[in-house]
């Protein structure tokens, strides 16, 4: 065996191990998510998040009760004041569809402790308050009217509980014992009153770790009253998938990368930080092409409204799915890359190229193991022309500028699978 191809092979035996080490290290009592369970959402690659609450009217994002360090007296009042007339989730639902997601994962509770849903077990609820409405239930009907897949994301942590604030944490156990309670029983209520639900997005597991919360009793009854619901990893037990914030990082378990716009989840009018939509696409495809999901957030008004230029960037998003989808639904790693260009994808035995850098008429790439049957512009449609030495290959005769403005795709087919000549160098 050649020198490097010894150190390549120690370099793998030693990833495999730390990985092994890294994955017996994480706690067993979930079980390690089902490929099978998981398949629609491992194909959806793509979902909406939705940041509301009673936070989004006063648009300072939503830690606003913790940042500014309101009394809950004061904090109460945005609840009476939360009467979003505008609210109108069918149509949240439907802009998810049209930019191409598959599924949404709404706040029913942040850490602010504001239920949008029903419950017996807390007054601090918009039924209870100014819009005396139950808001999880609307937007859950408009969801299984579209068929939409549904997730509630769901916060352990309660900043209006007595105790909790201003005291910070760790708070004494028998607080955690009602705060526990509190947790289990609307975990039960929004599992049980709302019909099928999709995925539970836990987060703010603070105060205590997953003993303190009970997680593993959470997710029994979760997984009970839902024998088919996704659990997200932040409940500190592992559930079915890792949720990365605002960063890629491709995991070897399933995986979510979940993104704000800008860089505020709850509605902030006054943070511009607009991620331009090419570099939104580039997320998505990093993402899919290294087999994660995107959860793409945004955040309505205290009116239930979508910000405009985040309703403009959905439908650019979807405009540019609804030709280039095939390189992001189900899609993971290809093993022909062309890193000098941009990303690339698999979905079946298709290759996707998704260039950020347009070389000009002829695309290059190399290190290719199979032979090139067709090549297509997924933008116009158009068809390249193939030259092929070895494992050298050349796209001729497409367009000298990029047609798509923000991201091209080129579908590869091949003569049999995809393959590298080499474990290439990425
Ligand atoms: C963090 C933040 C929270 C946001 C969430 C989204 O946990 O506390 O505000 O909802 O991440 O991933």
């Amino acid at each position: 065996m050649k020198p490097y191809r010894f150190f390549i092979l120690l370099l793998f035996l030693s990833s495999q191990i730390s990985n092994s080490v890294a994955q017996n290290s994480l706690p067993t009592t979930d079980s390690e998510s089902d490929p099978v369970k998981t398949k629609w959402w491992t194909d959806a690659r793509f979902g909406m998040f939705i940041h509301w609450g009673v936070y989004s009217s006063p648009g300072r994002g939503e830690w606003l009760m913790y940042q500014e360090h309101i009394p809950f007296s004061e904090y109460a009042l945005l609840a009476d004041q939360f009467n979003p007339q505008k609210y109108n989730p069918k149509e949240w639902v439907a802009k998810a569809k049209a930019a191409g997601m598959k599924y949404v994962v709404l706040t029913t509770r942040h850490h602010d402790g504001f239920c949008l849903f029903d419950s017996k077990v807390s007054d601090f609820t918009a039924p209870k308050t100014g819009s005396k409405r139950d808001l999880i239930k609307e937007f859950a009907d408009a969801c299984h009217e579209a068929g939409m897949r549904m997730g509630f994301y769901y916060s352990l942590q309660d900043w209006h509980f007595p105790g909790v604030l201003p005291q910070g944490s760790p708070v004494n156990s028998s607080t955690m014992k009602l705060l526990a309670d509190q947790a289990r029983d609307q975990v039960r209520e929004l599992l049980t009153n709302y019909g099928k639900v999709d995925i539970l997005w836990f987060d703010g597991l603070t105060v205590d770790g997953p003993e303190g919360w009970h997680s593993k009793e959470l997710l029994e009854i979760a997984r009970k009253l839902q024998p088919e619901i996704l659990i997200n990893d932040r409940s500190g037990l592992p559930g079915d998938f890792a949720t990365p914030e605002n960063v890629v990082a491709a995991q070897p378990r399933p995986w979510e990368s979940c993104f704000c716009m800008n860089r505020t989840w709850g509605y902030a009018p006054n943070d511009r930080n607009y991620k331009p939509v090419n570099e939104i696409l580039r997320l998505l495809a990093s993402c899919a092409s290294q087999s994660g999901n995107f959860l793409l957030n945004v955040s309505p008004d205290g009116e239930g409204i979508i910000p405009v230029e985040q309703d403009e960037l959905l439908k650019k998003i979807g405009k540019w799915m609804q030709v280039n989808g095939k390189a992001i639904y189900g899609a993971g790693p290809s093993p022909v890359v062309a890193p000098n260009l941009g990303m690339t994808s698999r979905v079946g035995d298709k290759v996707y190229m998704l260039i950020q850098r347009w070389p000009g008429s002829t695309v290059p790439f190399a290190w290719c193991g199979s032979k090139v049957k067709s090549a297509r512009m997924l933008t116009t449609g158009q068809l390249a022309r193939i030259e092929q030495k070895g494992d050298r290959v050349w796209l001729h005769d497409l367009p000298q500028t990029p047609p798509d403005p923000w991201l091209n795709v080129i579908e590869l087919t091949f003569e049999g699978e995809p393959k590298a000549s080499e474990p290439a160098y990425r």
